[in-house]
């Protein structure tokens, strides 16, 4: 018989001191909580990564996987399969992007490396730059890399090399530009994307690629900026990448977080992974515009992905928005996020340790923690995690609740489906430990 060596002996884990991962082993799952193989329970308060939106195995995802591999489990994209033709269409449907395409990836780094291809080749500009953001996260393939503004791995790719160009970000709490108030924070970034895309040269740019609202770095856009850096794009004559891969699939309280902006705030192109599937088979897309599609239409396609579009993956991507549909988990996730804002707001009134609330469009909330609330002085450097955080995550798991933790900031993302009675025993849990570590401690 073979004995198995533990998996911290063997893996090479993603975004961890390998020496110092010590993940429970998952047997199991349901709704928004997950088993051990130990025997515990333990509620899942960011969705793994801000992923299973519809909470673990769900029932007909997990039915329609099952049929699909019944029938058909694999063919290229030179052959047609129904799962992946229908997909496309409920997308497009849903994004209100009649006549357009979809192009499927495998996750989201490699839909954003894609929709740049695709937005580089419609356009006609094979080298066109990107203008991308500080202090974002577009995933960890080489080009997702130099996409992502991330301080971590900022020596291992030169963004230059890439044809990328960063700015700098509408974080109001900490406005670059000095602003007093969150608004005027998201119009001068946004007018600062046109300053630059003037400075590089309109011809010169072939997209503009943010996230319209949530994001791994905790950065919210303030309402006025989305929308003016749609009219920074057209005003280029440059394509507008959404990157969806977080915010869509009613995490931010709408199918894709442009649409609380509406027609003002509709992209080119959206990228789109993690929720598309509620993360039970990996798969990611890139969903364009009738415009970007016809430009397309008689071009070869220099690019494409063996797995990309596999009918397993669809199928899930299929059951799952017909869930999203037909539980109502958007509107869902819109109502509960603003409830679940309104009591984070009620929880930095006790806890001075709490500088800034954001988000609660839809369930995805971040706390920034600061070591005094008047200098706004953080608790630890960016993008250390401060002890006193550290603390609160380890004693919520040990109470058997997971929370996501980056940097200084704690982030909120259950899954869509979570009872209300969990997010409200997580506040008081959250509650208790904030005061039980009341006191600053640096990292
Ligand atoms: C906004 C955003 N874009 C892209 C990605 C990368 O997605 P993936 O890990 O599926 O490659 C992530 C992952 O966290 C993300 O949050």
């Amino acid at each position: 018989m073979t004995t198995h060596r533990p998996e911290r002996e063997s893996v090479l884990h993603n975004w961890t001191v390998q020496s110092a991962w010590d993940g429970p082993e998952i047997v199991g799952g349901e709704g928004a909580r997950l088993f051990t193989a130990d025997g515990r329970s333990i509620l899942d308060f960011s969705s793994q990564s801000e992923c299973s939106n519809l909470g673990h195995q769900h029932p007909a995802v997990v039915r329609a996987i099952r049929e699909q591999a019944e029938r058909l489990c694999y063919v290229s994209n030179a052959w047609g399969a129904a799962p992946r033709a229908r997909l496309a269409e409920m997308l497009l449907e849903k994004s209100g992007d009649a006549g357009g395409r979809v192009f499927f990836t495998l996750g989201g780094a490699d839909a954003n490396e894609h929709a740049v291809k695709i937005a580089r080749q419609a356009l006609g500009r094979p080298r066109g730059i990107v203008v991308a953001r500080d202090r974002s996260y577009h995933g960890a393939t080489h080009a997702a890399m130099a996409l992502s503004g991330d301080s971590r791995t900022r020596d291992q790719v030169d963004p230059a090399t890439f044809g990328v160009v960063h700015a700098l970000p509408p974080y109001a709490y900490r406005c670059p530009f000095g602003t007093t108030t969150p608004e005027a924070c998201g119009a001068r970034a946004a007018a600062h994307v046109s300053e630059l895309i003037g400075r590089i040269g309109r011809d010169e740019v072939a997209a503009v690629l943010m996230e319209p609202n949530a994001g791994t770095n905790g950065i919210i856009a303030p309402d006025s900026y989305w929308p003016q850096v749609r009219a920074a794009a057209t005003w280029a004559g440059a394509y507008l990448i959404a990157d969806e891969v977080m915010s869509g699939f009613g995490r931010c309280g709408e199918w894709f977080a442009w649409q609380r902006y509406g027609e003002a705030g509709r992209p080119d192109l959206m990228t789109l992974a993690k929720g598309l599937t509620g993360a039970h088979l990996p798969l990611g897309a890139v969903v364009m515009s009738a415009a970007v599609a016809a430009r397309l239409e008689d071009q070869m396609l220099l690019t494409g992905l063996t797995f990309g579009g596999h009918p397993l993956s669809c199928a899930a991507g299929v059951a799952a928005m017909e869930a999203y549909e037909s539980e109502g988990l958007i509107e869902r996730s819109r109502r509960l996020g603003a409830e679940l804002f309104t009591a984070l707001r009620a929880l930095q009134e006790r806890h001075p340790t709490i500088g800034d609330v954001r988000g609660g469009h839809g369930l995805f909330a971040v706390l920034e923690f600061v070591e005094d609330r008047r200098s706004r002085a953080p608790l630890a450097p960016w993008p250390q995690v401060p002890l006193m955080l550290r603390r609160v995550l380890t004693d919520a798991m040990a109470a058997g609740v997971s929370l996501a933790v980056r940097g200084n900031l704690l982030i909120l993302a259950p899954p869509l489906v979570v009872a209300e009675q969990d997010i409200a025993d997580t506040l008081a849990l959250l509650d208790r430990l904030l005061t039980a570590h009341a006191a600053p401690h640096r990292p």
